[in-house]
């Protein structure tokens, strides 16, 4: 029956991550999935998450089914922290949100609701994004296309070529943004590029939705939400996928939330009620486990204190890292390509290796990047960090430099 089903070629990411678990190497590395690892190269327990889930352990709760929309409480949660407690738009009752899934959730309800309302739309994503952007989008019918975005010469961002798109675009067409820590180049818009683009999203009346799985990673909290709660002090239409899997460290629990931002809170109450309708046809309703704990967390003054003391540690550590490896490379790497790996935000540097040298890396050294030449900074610690950048100027020496 199934003779003519081909055989899958992987996902760039999370097919690698599991070749990096299956490679013996002792001395592997694994910079390539956007994971954050601590300096003992473990994967963090939050005191905060580990408390909040002590007590909800403790209380032995039932698991009946939630609500198709999820957990009240973390709902109301996600909001406040995404769009801010003094939001106008969260006082007028504008915004729907709803849990999903991961932040891969939001943006697969998010895209199955659009290409129901929106048939004709395409969707316009950065160049490069991250990959699976794509293949949400198509997979729910939708054409995707790519504005500029990187400057691989530089390291920065084609800003003028991508606001020309993006005035050039057709109504109704859906335009994917990076809130922060732009995955996978590092490159954000500043403050002042966020608001000269405002404008043209409102006035060509485009959709924007807004990717924000790195909150807490880019400046802090607050900063690393600034454009969308630009977009909607602009009353720009937008719909925004935020993830929990990061910035609490329970990538395995998938908790994430959709939110609409509307026109009107009856508004907001059909779109809702037409997401929980997505939500239903494809698996019905969210889980329980880790959405009560990150509801736990937000919700008690002390246990949220922690939380957001620890993600500021656990940003100051990529900090250090990046200053790390920016030495080690000091006088194997041309000065100004390795600026990069200081300038970019969040976990990711996007190094311009090319995939020959990412190879050669893995292959060679048991170094893993992806082979767009994204190196994951949130894996480098004190231990590896010299191992590393040893093994890129060794790649480096071998074969020339593409930037
Ligand atoms: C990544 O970009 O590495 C992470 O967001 C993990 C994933 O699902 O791709």
């Amino acid at each position: 029956m199934f003779d003519n089903v081909t055989a899958y070629a992987g996902d760039p990411i999370l097919s690698l991550n599991e070749d990096f678990q299956r490679d013996p190497r002792s001395d592997k590395v694994n910079l390539s999935i956007g994971i954050y690892f601590d300096d003992a190269g473990r994967l963090p327990v939050m005191a905060a998450v580990d408390e909040a889930e002590r007590e909800l352990v403790a209380q032995r709760r039932t698991r009946p089914y939630l609500p198709m929309a999820g957990i009240a409480d973390y709902r109301a949660a996600v909001q406040e922290l995404v769009f801010g407690a003094d939001s106008a738009a969260l006082r007028e009752a504008r915004i729907a949100t709803l849990q999903t899934i991961g932040g891969s959730g939001a943006l697969k309800v998010g895209s199955d609701f659009l290409k129901r309302y929106f048939p004709d739309s395409q969707v316009w994503i950065s160049d490069p994004s991250w990959e699976n952007h794509r293949v949400v989008f198509e997979g729910s019918g939708f054409q995707v296309n790519t504005y500029p975005y990187y400057d691989g010469a530089t390291g920065g961002l084609r800003f003028e070529d991508m606001l020309k798109t993006v005035e050039g675009l057709p109504a109704e067409s859906i335009v994917l943004l990076h809130a922060c820590c732009h995955n996978p180049t590092g490159v954000d818009l500043s403050q002042a590029q966020w608001e000269a683009i405002l404008p043209v999203l409102r006035a060509r009346r485009l959709i924007a939705f807004v990717d924000m799985a790195y909150q807490g990673f880019g400046s802090d909290l607050e900063q690393d939400a600034f454009a969308v709660r630009a977009l909607t002090d602009a009353g720009v239409t937008c719909l925004v996928a935020n993830s929990f899997s990061k910035n609490f460290s329970l990538y395995g629990e998938r908790c994430g939330a959709l939110s609409v931002v509307c026109r009107s809170s009856e508004e907001a109450t059909r779109v809702l009620g037409q997401l929980t309708c997505t939500v239903r046809a494809n698996y019905s309703n969210p889980p329980t486990h880790g959405a009560r704990i990150i509801a736990r967390v937000l919700g008690d003054a002390a246990l949220r204190s922690n939380w957001t003391a620890e993600l500021a540690a656990m940003r100051g550590r990529i900090q250090v890292m990046r200053q790390a490896v920016h030495s080690g490379l000091e006088g194997h790497v041309a000065g100004r390509a390795l600026s990069r790996y200081l300038d970019q935000r969040g976990m990711f540097t996007y190094t311009g290796l090319s995939p020959d040298q990412v190879d050669c890396l893995r292959e060679v050294h048991g170094v893993y990047l992806l082979r767009s030449g994204r190196m994951c900074v949130a894996g480098l610690n004190q231990r590896n960090v010299g191992v590393v950048a040893a093994a890129i100027a060794s790649v480096l020496k071998h074969t020339p430099a593409n930037w």
